[in-house]
């Protein structure tokens, strides 16, 4: 059996599993030589055969317990008919989204159909110990890019449009529900072993709209995929969403939990069902800093995560990542000893 899926069914394992988000990208000098032939990030995204490539780079590289799908929760949108583009040094720019935006969406979901070629060609390449994750973004995540037009430090405007305009959120919600279901089931059908839930911007939300924005939302979605007969484990990411981390567990109906760097692994498991898996959640910080402090923080987490655990990041590998320490990680984790840098 799979290690990742072995842990993701309950097991607790001597050595736990380990993939990193954002493995795939630009520490990687393979990923940028790829990555330069393709001037438009959506472009590359939705070319299968390199997708499959960058993809499959650091399983070779690293031998990573699991490759993420490469690909990115803004393709959604793009199937809602809006234009997203990913401008060098600023990050994804979408058209702000207005009330009438919401009425009038161009749904065209065969735009898709790209991403689950990169699954199906993912998965005859991968070896089969090796676990293959597809994902999606919570709609919360989405929806604030859409409404923002762009990352932005506290996603005020997008907050504000929720609270004010409740028809339109909830239809907004509803659409993002409804791709994001049917691109689940369709990247477990093209055979991905796991799905993610990305939350990124689940932070400083009142109970009341992480309720409403996160939570509901996830649960349809968790139903949409479960009633299209698809079992395969979910894994929910909700970012640094505090105490709601409870309520999330107990009702969004993922099958996994992954945790931002800020949550303590011996707390979390008090509240969360017994042999529920746990992931994460390694300091990319202390990734990118190295040496003795990535060594303690390794240990750290190793010391700490008493359970089902898959070893990854509390968020993504930055660019500047030297590869020598991603090998020691691993390497830490497997045999109890890693060259630092
Ligand atoms: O290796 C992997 O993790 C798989 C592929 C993957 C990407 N994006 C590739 C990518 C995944 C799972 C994502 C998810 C994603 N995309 C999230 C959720 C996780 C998170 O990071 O919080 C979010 C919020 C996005 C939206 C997004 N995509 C942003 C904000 C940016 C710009 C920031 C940046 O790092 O440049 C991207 C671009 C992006 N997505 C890159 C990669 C490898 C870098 C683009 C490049 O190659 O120039």
């Amino acid at each position: 059996m799979q290690k990742v899926m072995s842990v993701l069914s309950g097991n607790k394992v001597n050595i736990p599993p380990v993939w990193m988000m954002r493995q795939a990208g630009r520490h990687l000098p393979e990923y940028l030589r790829v990555r330069k032939t393709t001037n438009n990030f959506i472009d590359f995204c939705f070319n299968s055969q390199k997708a499959t490539e960058v993809t499959l780079q650091p399983i070779d590289r690293y031998d990573m317990d699991a490759a993420i799908l490469f690909a990115d929760i803004l393709l959604v949108p793009i199937a809602l008919g809006r234009t997203v583009s990913f401008e060098k040094g600023i990050g994804p720019i979408l058209d702000p989204l207005s009330v009438n935006d919401i009425r009038n969406f161009q749904i065209n979901t065969d735009t898709l159909e790209p991403v689950y070629e990169t699954v199906r060609e993912v998965r005859k390449k991968l070896h089969n110990n090796k676990t293959l994750i597809g994902f999606c973004g919570g709609p919360w995540t989405v929806a604030t890019y859409m409404l923002e037009g762009k990352g932005t430090p506290n996603k005020e405007k997008a907050k504000i449009f929720a609270y004010k305009n409740e028809e339109a959120i909830n239809d907004l919600l509803d659409y993002l529900v409804h791709i994001s279901s049917e691109y689940l089931i369709k990247q477990a059908e093209a055979g991905a072993d796991v799905l993610q839930i990305f939350e990124s911007w689940a932070s400083d939300l009142s109970p009341y709209l992480f309720n409403k924005l996160i939570i509901e939302p996830t649960k349809k979605i968790i139903k949409h995929v479960r009633d299209a007969g698809i079992t395969v484990p979910i894994i929910g990411f909700p970012k640094n969403c505090g105490l709601s981390i409870k309520e999330y567990v107990k009702s969004s109906g993922i099958s996994a939990i992954a945790v931002s760097t800020e949550v303590p692994l011996d707390q979390i498991r008090s509240f969360i069902p017994r042999n529920m898996a746990i992931q994460g959640n390694l300091d990319p910080l202390a990734l990118r800093i190295g040496g003795k402090t990535l060594k303690n923080q390794v240990q750290n987490i190793l010391d700490k995560a008493n359970g089902p655990h898959i070893f990854n990041l509390g968020h993504g590998v930055t660019p500047d990542v030297k590869i020598e320490n991603i090998k020691a990680v691993i390497s830490h984790i497997r045999t109890g000893e890693g060259n630092y840098v």
